[in-house]
């Protein structure tokens, strides 16, 4: 199934004789344990329990979810299969409302079989299965590319800022924001990594910080509240941050957290990168109003790991998500280039030249 890349991370999803093994994030940094998940269930709650997350692994996930769908199938009737996959397709839709690559890849799934109508239930599984072992070598290929577009702008040096994990534990095993880090470092240039904590759910500490130290990359992890002061005293050179998901206008929605510092980054005027994969673009929206904000369980606010922090019945909000407006990013990185201001053109031009892949 894999093809040769080079290898800096341990995969965070592979398919493995007919299970799904995903690295369970939520043990992480102090252990390194996988999940197996035999049926779509179990998948879907790895994905909702974060277990398995990030935009570019949570689309790979969806695919594989797909997949373990297809192995339970065990009939020959074809629309009672059609209806099989796409009821799975909606239940998997279920489990998180904001990374749009999970419902494009379920959109690529059914689009095999929408457009492959004069198949057996036989074929239509192969078919499935190419496209869903398609996505994961795509996911492999076009972070790489986003990384190396991405390390152009690094110079010797320099230091940077970055928020959630947008790494190899977010896609398949490279990353978009942490590649353009992997990609710089393989081409022996020096610079510093900052990483936000990323409460509530520390995924700067426990995802970002781990995978970046394994990668031998000088990190150094702050509190979230800690970014505007760094940046006042210089320390900070340009933010590179991941997405969920991108408008038609470029506003961008990401870990709750990563607008804050967009703003901070315009007062301070440093470059505000996002590196996504064209995957992790809407074109049906016009502008990030429209993009579903997961609200999460209040539980998730009122611990810091397992100790509880605040009374237990204290009214809590917690937005996962946040919308960083199209005027505060300085470009946006993606495999096919690196994309410039005015996004709402540029975006179109790039989709029009290549059709999107997945
Ligand atoms: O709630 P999470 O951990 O799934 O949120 C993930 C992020 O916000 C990432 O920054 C985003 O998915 C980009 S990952 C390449």
């Amino acid at each position: 199934m894999r093809k040769e890349h080079k290898e800096v991370t341990t995969p965070t999803i592979a398919w493995e004789n007919g299970i799904v093994k995903i690295i369970d994030q939520r043990k992480l940094p102090h252990r390194l344990e996988y999940i197996y998940c035999r049926d779509v269930k179990t998948l879907w709650e790895a994905i909702r329990s974060l277990s398995v997350r990030g935009a570019p692994a949570l689309g790979v996930a969806a695919a594989f979810g797909v997949l373990l769908g297809i192995k339970n199938f065990k009939g020959k009737d074809k629309k009672v299969f059609v209806k099989y996959i796409f009821e799975i397709c909606d239940y998997i839709g279920s489990s998180r409302p904001t990374a749009v690559n999970l419902f494009n890849v379920l959109d690529d799934m059914k689009s095999v079989i929408k457009n492959n109508a004069q198949l057996s239930v036989e074929q239509l599984k192969e078919k499935l299965k190419k496209k869903a072992f398609e996505l994961y070598e795509l996911d492999r290929k076009v972070c790489r590319q986003m990384g190396k577009h991405g390390a152009t702008l690094i110079k010797n040096g320099q230091t940077f800022l970055t928020i959630c994990n947008a790494g190899a534990l977010a896609t398949v095993d490279y990353g978009t924001a942490l590649g353009v880090f992997y990609s710089a470092k393989e081409q022996k240039k020096k610079f510093n990594v900052y990483a936000c904590e990323t409460r509530p759910l520390l995924q700067g500490a426990r995802l970002t910080a781990w995978e970046l130290l394994r990668a031998k990359i000088d990190t150094t992890l702050i509190c979230d509240n800690m970014a505007a002061t760094l940046m006042k005293q210089g320390k900070i050179d340009a933010i590179f941050s991941g997405a969920d998901r991108i408008a038609r206008n470029g506003d961008a929605a990401n870990k709750i957290g990563t607008y804050n510092l967009a703003v901070l980054a315009k007062y301070h005027k440093l470059p505000f990168y996002i590196v996504v994969p064209l995957s992790t673009f809407d074109l049906n929206i016009s502008s990030g109003r429209q993009i579903p904000i997961e609200e999460r369980d209040p539980k998730e606010v009122l611990s810091f790991g397992d100790c509880l922090t605040a009374l237990r019945h204290t009214k809590v909000y917690n937005p996962a998500f946040d919308v960083t407006d199209h005027k505060l990013i300085t470009a946006i990185i993606t495999e096919k280039g690196i994309i410039y201001p005015p996004f709402d053109k540029n975006i179109k031009k790039v989709f029009k030249s290549y059709a999107c892949p997945s």
